[in-house]
């Protein structure tokens, strides 16, 4: 079986791509390396992965590639390409979230129609659903995005269920909810947290620390992408998170237990496009395809730490 993953030097593309590879597929995987942070650290992402055996690697943006050659190849997509930053989603830099979220999604997309594919899965986000009404949220919740990135992500997964009910292309979208573990993006706050407390630095708390988030760690979302693949259903949408929800100040007690010192905390504004809380109703994920995330807080936090211990060379 051989498979597309799109943004395969990211966070999640990378470790999916490791996952899909043990598995025994073949990997295709494509990158642009956007410059939303540096090429150093996603050419490392990409270090379990390249010169292994069934997969190759092709650098370049969605809209400059041969996609029809490609997806010839493949039966099923991965699409996990974006711009991922939240808070950087405002003003200027929303024209790249068009074009990276919106755009290369209708693009590949578009391409898919031609061929045969089994199944396209979509990277969505909890963030479309902005400040969610009650909690936990379900996928029924109202849409309110409250950051333009969200609005991107939104309108990607809008064009995924229209291409399966225009061309029956088998989309599923799955809405990660704030992922976490080794590799994380560096501008994500665990990797801010953590990186801080180990080099003695202060760690900046947007707002009071109350907000809360139902934390994902990176094994439990590569695992829903196999189990979606395998009977997640075209176009629905699934909530993906990591099953209990929690407050950035409980994290930080978390974190600073495991690094065995106190944390230098600041806290500042509250943050434009930042949701107050997430927590994810994971029951229909759970029903389709026995979605069960398995690593908690307290573990995921433990290994994040272990890992950026050893590679924090890597981001300086
Ligand atoms: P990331 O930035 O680490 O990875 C995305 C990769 O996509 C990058 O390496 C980038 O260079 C590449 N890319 C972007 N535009 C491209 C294009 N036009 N052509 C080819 N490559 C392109 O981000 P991530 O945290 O790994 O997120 C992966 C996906 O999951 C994104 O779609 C994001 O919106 C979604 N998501 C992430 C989280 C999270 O907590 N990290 C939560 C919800 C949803
Ligand atoms: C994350 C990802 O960055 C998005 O790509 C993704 O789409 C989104 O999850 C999602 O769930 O859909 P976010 O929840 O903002 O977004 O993740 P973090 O950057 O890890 O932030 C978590 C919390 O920590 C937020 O409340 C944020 O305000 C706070 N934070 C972050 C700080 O207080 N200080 C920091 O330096 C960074």
């Amino acid at each position: 079986m051989k498979v597309l993953v799109t943004g395969v030097a990211g966070f999640i593309g990378s470790h999916l791509a490791e996952r899909l590879l043990r598995e025994g597929f073949q990997v295709i995987g494509v990158d642009s390396f956007l410059d939303y942070y540096s090429r150093k650290i996603k050419e490392n992402n990409l270090k379990g992965l390249v010169n292994k055996n069934g997969f190759s690697f092709i650098e370049g943006s969605i809209f400059e590639l041969d996609l029809m050659g490609i997806l010839k190849r493949v039966d099923t997509v991965f699409h996990q390409a974006a711009i991922p930053g939240v808070r950087a989603s405002w003003g200027k830099e929303f024209y790249r979230y068009i074009e990276n979220n919106i755009l290369a999604t209708q693009v590949l997309l578009e391409s898919c129609k031609d061929v045969k594919i089994n199944k396209f899965i979509y990277a969505s986000s909890s963030s479309v659903y902005g400040d969610a009404d009650a909690l936990p949220i379900k996928e029924t919740t109202n849409t309110q995005p409250v950051s333009p990135y969200g609005v991107s992500k939104l309108a990607g997964e809008h064009l995924a269920t229209l291409y399966f009910k225009g061309y029956g292309i088998p989309t599923v979208s799955l809405r990660y909810f704030t992922v976490y573990g080794p590799r994380q993006r560096p501008d994500m706050g665990f990797h801010k947290f953590i990186s801080a407390i180990l080099l003695g630095k202060e760690i900046e708390i947007y707002g009071s620390g109350d907000q809360t988030r139902d934390f994902t760690f990176i094994d439990d979302v590569v695992e829903a992408n196999l189990q979606a693949f395998v009977k997640g259903k075209g176009g629905e949408i699934y909530n993906v998170g990591g099953g209990s929800r929690i407050s950035l100040t409980e994290t930080i007690k978390i974190i600073e237990e495991i690094a065995g010192r106190k944390a230098n905390l600041k806290y500042t504004e509250a943050q434009k496009g930042d949701a107050k809380h997430t927590y994810a109703d994971i029951s229909k994920a759970r029903r389709d395809f026995s979605y069960n995330p398995k690593v908690d807080i307290y573990e995921g936090l433990k290994r994040h730490y272990d890992w950026l211990k050893e590679n924090l060379d890597i981001y300086r």
